[in-house]
């Protein structure tokens, strides 16, 4: 059976210039290429669920234009429900402008454009489909009163919450105090907790004050360190899935999708932070965000060629 996930965020084009390595301030440099591809937190872990056998209702805001109407062709190409998407011509759809080096290193400035307007009422009117999910997914690229609210309402629906508060800013002990699973990267992660995360020892610290504010369970993703769980049960460091960086763009967002997923599929937690980090090892083997998140089938496939069964 498929579960049901709503995300409430953000829709972004990534603009993406390929370059050998990233310019200094003032300065020009000569990129290889330049290509395309549908992005936006939101968009990337909506894709991320659906394409791990999820039916996925999406809540965001484009504007009436290009990139507005294929982000949403491309969502409804994925099967995720685009009916709680506001198209307005009173801004322009998010954007991306993103340096991607050979080492896989990535910059990224975005213009919010749309995501801006995604409103307390427009969230209000999507509080059926978020109370008929499993889960609700959201991030921080769109208003946070938004986003509180669709907490709000999973919350008074026994809805779990799956927060990525992302890109990094303050949030109150009440927002934190709601949040079932609250997935951070270092940077997020020594935001919320004020204590700077640079080794296994203040990832634990860190994410023990995370839990202390109130969330039930904390997930720090490490990049290629793997990622720290802090639950009520146990603190431990699930490694990495060693593979070659391409492009490490949306590996955090196909994180949070598989995972959401595995837990409304009732895996225990272990079990789905490590499908997950397989996830998240395919995307970062390819170009662009939701060009490379994969399918279920193709994440079996990687667990069951690195280590003998799914
Ligand atoms: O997490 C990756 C995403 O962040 C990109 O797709 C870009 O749009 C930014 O929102
Ligand atoms: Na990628």
């Amino acid at each position: 059976v498929r579960p049901r996930i709503a995300v409430v965020g953000s829709i972004n084009m990534d603009l993406v210039f390929r370059t050998p390595r990233m310019p200094t301030v003032g300065e020009t440099i000569t990129g290889r290429h330049f290509f395309q591809t549908p992005g936006g937190k939101g968009a990337n872990q909506a894709v991320a669920c659906a394409r791990q056998g999820a039916t996925v209702d999406f809540v965001g805001a484009v504007g009436a234009d290009l990139f507005g109407q294929q982000a949403l062709a491309g969502l409804a190409a994925e099967g995720i429900g685009t009916g709680h998407i506001v198209s307005s011509d009173a801004a322009a759809s998010g954007v991306a402008g993103i340096f991607v080096a050979d080492d896989g290193a990535n910059s990224i400035v975005i213009a919010p454009g749309a995501n801006d307007l995604l409103s307390v009422a427009q969230v209000d009117a999507a509080s059926p489909a978020i109370a008929a999910a499993a889960f609700l997914v959201c991030q921080l690229e769109s208003p946070l009163d938004s986003v509180r609210r669709a907490i709000a309402i999973a919350r008074a629906h026994g809805v779990g919450v799956v927060f990525n508060p992302a890109p990094a800013r303050d949030l109150d002990d009440a927002l934190l105090s709601q949040v079932d699973y609250l997935v951070v990267n270092e940077t997020e992660a020594a935001q919320l907790s004020g204590i700077a995360v640079d080794d296994p020892e203040s990832a634990v610290r860190a994410a023990g004050a995370l839990r202390a504010r109130g969330a039930a369970v904390v997930l720090l993703t490490m990049g290629d360190q793997g990622v720290l769980v802090s639950s009520p049960d146990y603190t431990r460091f699930i490694p990495a899935v060693q593979v070659d960086a391409v492009d490490t763009t949306a590996a955090g967002d196909t994180f949070v999708g598989s995972l959401t997923v595995g837990l409304a599929r009732g895996h225990d937690l272990g079990a789905a932070v490590a499908e997950a980090q397989y996830a998240a090892a395919l995307t970062v083997t390819r170009i662009g965000a939701q060009s490379a998140i994969p399918t279920r089938d193709e994440v079996i496939h990687l667990m069951t060629q690195r280590r003998g069964s799914p």
